[in-house]
């Protein structure tokens, strides 16, 4: 089906977008086409140990210099094999894409039997070849299209020329199998011979995650298998935009009116920049539609069109059509897209189903949430957020929905948390789940037949959640103790180092174990046991099966445990399913969890109790809120963790005891104090002032009153994703295809969609001096040039260049050396609740290198500030230079720096 348009001054037709790249391998023998093929033949080295996410560091290709020829008779050390080293075996593509990679000479239950699951987790590094073919009839006008390539369950892949150096471009797989990804887009690395065949070798990384692909015990196997899968083929799309229904956001319509207020239209572009700037609908439909904002789409770049729904009456259609308006200089597209609505009848006591709702996440990225209505009308009572497991996908798979026990009077809220994996239920997923909360009451005061259902968004709530879920249950619960009434957490692991150990390190080999623990703080903000001071006076229900195989049982109990230990008076149960496994029907429907959600519901608000003594413990105060009113807004020394212990000793008289604390408040209409003493001295504060009273040290553990609030907002890299809006990727002014800053841009925008549905804004680095471009959301600066265009606040000891070097700190002087990449945090130079991150390279090799430690997924030791160097391709975060956190405000921060 293709498209035509109006238009004014170019002839532009939309191809149908979804028949881009069915599944498979295209084998059209098309007259103009260009044709690739993926050799069934493939090379396999490994396995190595490697520890979770370590591949972000090393080599994807290790133990490979892809700048050497390949020995395929060399061999090479591993602990894993038996002697001791690993040789080349080989591995056959199916004709389904699927490759099966095992090594069944290893005696893994050997390995596991002291390791455990520790042990399971290699790399192996795969080779092969691709062959494009040249149209039979090769006219000059067509240009080689792009690789449409597809990889699954694989981390990274390349394509280089066979002959002649280059720089690999590694780009990231979709480890996680995510729903509805899109190909990565690659230009081939050099021109393809136009009157015969030409050769690339493709090059794979498969790293084994027990996460991800589970114990092979509990798939009826002794070895680990990776099963990844791969289809490359050209781009055959003829229009220069073209739709990706995959990425389209709507709403349901119930009773036919919409529930909510966002929706979104996939546009990719394939040629050239484009920017939305209109969009409209037959106003008789009863539907008025508005652009949220321009979009600008950059070639390679997929969007999803933010737009805004208001309703005057109702609207039962099937479809809504709306009238794009694109426009690239002077060349206009005008396009009529149609996006297909379900339309629900209404709820009743007997009779519902899940409804779809839409809302703008940070402003104007539209996202969907999935909701659950009570049997019964009512004041407001609190909700419940219903928080999936990793790979439950809640807006094509009604499982999730389908599990939970409808409550009398209670939403249930459902948010996706950006995606089934998301980035574990912190940052920008907790940030979703408030936000999904917020707009279901949104929606329902709305409507004046939904406003007997209505909720206060003011109200805590009640979090349960499923695996990966459970254990957000519980970072969600002990991050924002304020906001939430009780917790069910399920078959929850306690952190990610728990789950699977961190021992098979192959950074650890190597590294100086202080610059590990200064690399390791961007873990402590997600260390659930760390923080379950803050849970002290929260009503916790832990569920557990007793033969999970999945998630260990032991977490809910060690969880517990701790619990018991800040207090013993805890209101701690937890419960254990004999004899069951990871997900079974009664895990959340059975008698005991619904009376603990009933009688929360019943006794709110008498139900929030606070102990006499309590203690807030945060590490990310831009991402945690309070206890009992109180915040702690910046540490001392970000990296370590900040705490603070409250006594009430009278009355009106509280005595505080801080610990790395530089800044914190308190709510005095939660918490109703007059009389305070900090660290054993009375601060003064005045009494008719009821309201938020903040803090400040001016010399340690020295407390005054103050009129600075600001929020500590750097801790780790990872804090960037938290962005208030479009995440802003500035790139040099020439834009030429092949240029490596644009494809870095590329690839980070992929990556942050696919994982996250994070939404980007390609700007040129000539841009960046405009508000309107950079003042959208976090910032992120690829490379020395764009880095220059920003002004480095001076606390800072980097200094942006366009020259090849780095100025490093003390003595400041010229970092040089080749392969060297540097990425640091930064302020935002507009917003007050922004930040940005800085990329800069000794040379092409160094800015892939630091681009492949941008904190894509959880787990990426990454801290506010990193130098790595060449030796991180076979020794990982040994490999590192220098490394660490930012004071407060944005200074050194002496005791956690290491400079080698
Ligand atoms: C094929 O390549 C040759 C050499 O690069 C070039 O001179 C010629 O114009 C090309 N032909 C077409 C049809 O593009
Ligand atoms: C957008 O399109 C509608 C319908 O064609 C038109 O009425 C409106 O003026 C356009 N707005 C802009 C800003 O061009
Ligand atoms: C919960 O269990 C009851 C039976 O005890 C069953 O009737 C009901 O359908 C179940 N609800 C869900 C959501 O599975
Ligand atoms: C705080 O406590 C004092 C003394 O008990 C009482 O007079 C005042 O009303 C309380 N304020 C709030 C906000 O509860
Ligand atoms: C890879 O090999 C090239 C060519 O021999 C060499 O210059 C380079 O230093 C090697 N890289 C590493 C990280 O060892």
């Amino acid at each position: 089906m293709v498209r035509c348009s109006v238009y004014s001054f170019a002839v532009f037709c939309f191809a149908s977008a979804m028949s881009a790249y069915a599944d498979g391998q295209s084998a059209f023998t098309s007259e103009s086409r260009w044709n690739v093929e993926v050799s069934k033949h493939w090379d396999v080295l490994g396995p190595f140990p490697i520890q979770a996410r370590e591949q972000h560091f090393i080599s994807p290709s290790f133990p490979l210099n892809l700048s050497e020829p390949i020995d395929l008779d060399k061999t090479w050390p591993s602990s894993y094999a038996n002697g001791g080293r690993v040789t080349w075996s080989f591995a056959i593509l199916e004709d389904n894409g699927e490759l099966e990679i095992s090594f069944p000479d290893i005696r893994w239950e050997s390995l596991r039997a002291t390791e455990g699951w520790a042990a399971l987790q290699h790399h192996a590094v795969l080779r092969s070849t691709l062959t494009v073919h040249p149209p039979l009839n090769p006219s000059k006008s067509t240009p080689v299209p792009r690789l449409l390539v597809q990889l699954i369950q694989g981390s990274y892949f390349t394509i280089l020329p066979k002959s002649g150096r280059r720089e690999p471009r590694w780009y990231s797989g979709n480890i996680y199998a995510m729903e509805r990804a899109l190909p990565q887009e690659v230009p081939l690395p050099t021109t393809p011979s136009n009157d015969s065949a030409t050769q690339y070798d493709i090059f794979l990384s498969g790293d084994y995650e027990i996460r991800l692909f589970g114990d092979p015990h509990s798939q009826g196997r002794k070895i680990p298998v990776q099963s990844i899968s791969i289809s490359v083929k050209f781009d055959d799309a003829l229009a220069s935009v073209v739709r990706e229904s995959t990425q389209d956001v709507v709403c349901n319509f119930v009773d036919s009116f919409a529930f909510g207020d966002a929706i979104g239209i996939g546009l990719r572009s394939v040629h050239g920049w484009w920017t939305v700037t209109n969009v409209s609908t037959d106003p008789s439909s009863g539907l008025f539609l508005t652009l949220v904002r321009p979009t600008r789409i950059v070639e390679g770049q997929t969007r999803i069109v933010p737009v805004r729904i208001t309703q005057t009456r109702p609207f039962s259609q099937a479809s809504i059509d709306l009238k794009l308006t694109l426009t690239s200089g002077a060349s206009e597209i005008v396009t009529i897209e149609s996006l297909p609505v379900d339309q629900l009848s209404g709820w009743t006591e007997s009779v519902y189903s899940p409804i779809k709702g839409t809302y703008f996440y940070a402003r104007s990225m539209p996202t969907v949430f999935t909701a659950l209505p009570p049997r019964y009308s009512g004041p407001p009572k609190p909700p419940i957020l219903a928080l999936h497991g990793a790979g439950v996908d809640i807006v094509e798979q009604p499982f999730w929905a389908d599990a939970l026990p409808r409550n009398s009077y209670s939403w249930f809220v459902i948010p996706t948390g950006r995606t089934s994996w998301g980035l574990d239920w912190h940052g920008p997923s907790t940030k979703d789940a408030w936000a999904s909360l917020y707009a279901l009451a949104t929606i329902l005061a709305a409507n004046r037949a939904w406003l007997p259902w209505k909720l206060d968004q003011n109200i805590p709530v009640i979090v349960l959640g499923h695996s990966n879920g459970g254990q957000g249950a519980w970072y969600v619960a002990s991050r924002y103790p304020d906001r939430v009434l009780g917790i069910i957490p399920a078959a929850a692991y306690i952190k990610s180092q728990s789950y699977v150990p961190l021992t098979l390190s192959r950074s650890a080999r190597f590294i100086d174990p202080i610059l590990l623990s200064i690399l390791e703080t961007s873990l402590t903000p997600d260390n659930n046991d760390l923080f379950l001071t803050n849970l002290v006076d929260t009503p916790v229900l832990a569920v557990h099966g007793g033969n999970d195989d999945n998630v260990p049982v032991w977490h809910s109990r060690e969880s517990a445990g701790i619990l018991e230990n800040w207090n013993p008076a805890a209101n701690v149960a937890y419960r254990e399913d004999a004899g069951q496994g990871h997900w079974y029907s009664t895990v959340f429907n059975n008698t005991q969890v619904t009376a603990f959600i009933d009688d929360l519901i019943a006794s709110y608000p008498a139900a929030i109790i606070s102990s006499s003594k309590f203690m807030l413990t945060v590490s990310i105060p831009a991402e945690s809120g309070s206890l009992h009113g109180w915040r702690i807004v910046a540490l001392t020394i970000p990296g370590r963790l900040g705490r603070l212990r409250v006594e009430r000793a009278s009355d009106l008289a509280v005595r505080v005891y801080t610990s790395n604390l530089q800044r914190f408040s308190v709510d005095t209409t939660i918490y109703n104090t007059s009389n305070v003493y900090i660290d054993n001295s009375k601060v003064y504060i005045d009494k008719d002032k009821a309201g938020i009273i903040h803090f400040e040290a001016v010399e340690p553990k020295v407390w005054k009153t103050s009129t600075q609030s600001g929020t500590q907002l750097s801790g780790r890299m990872q804090t960037v994703l938290s962005s208030n809006g479009p995440l802003v990727l500035v790139i040099p002014d020439d834009t030429d295809t092949y240029r490596q800053e644009f494809s870095v841009a590329q690839r980070i925008a992929h990556d942050l969609g696919l994982y996250h549905r994070l939404d980007t804004e390609i700007i040129r680095s000539s841009e960046a001096s405009d508000a309107e471009f950079l003042s959208q959301g976090n910032i992120v600066a690829i490379g020395n040039e764009a880095s220059a265009s920003f002004v480095v606040n001076e606390k800072i000891p980097f200094e942006a260049k366009t020259s090849q070097h780095l100025i490093s700190y003390e003595p400041q002087q010229p970092l040089d050396g080749p392969e060297i990449g540097l990425l640091f945090l930064h302020s935002h130079p507009l917003k007050v609740d922004g930040n940005m991150v800085m990329m800069q390279s000794t040379d092409a090799a160094g800015l892939e290198r630091v681009a492949r430690l941008f904190p894509i997924r959880t787990g990426i030791l990454v801290p506010d500030w990193l130098i790595v160097g060449p030796l991180a391709d076979s020794q990982g975060a040994g490999g590192v230079i220098s490394a660490g956190l930012w004071g407060s405000d944005w200074s050194w921060n002496d005791p956690m720096s290491w400079t080698s």
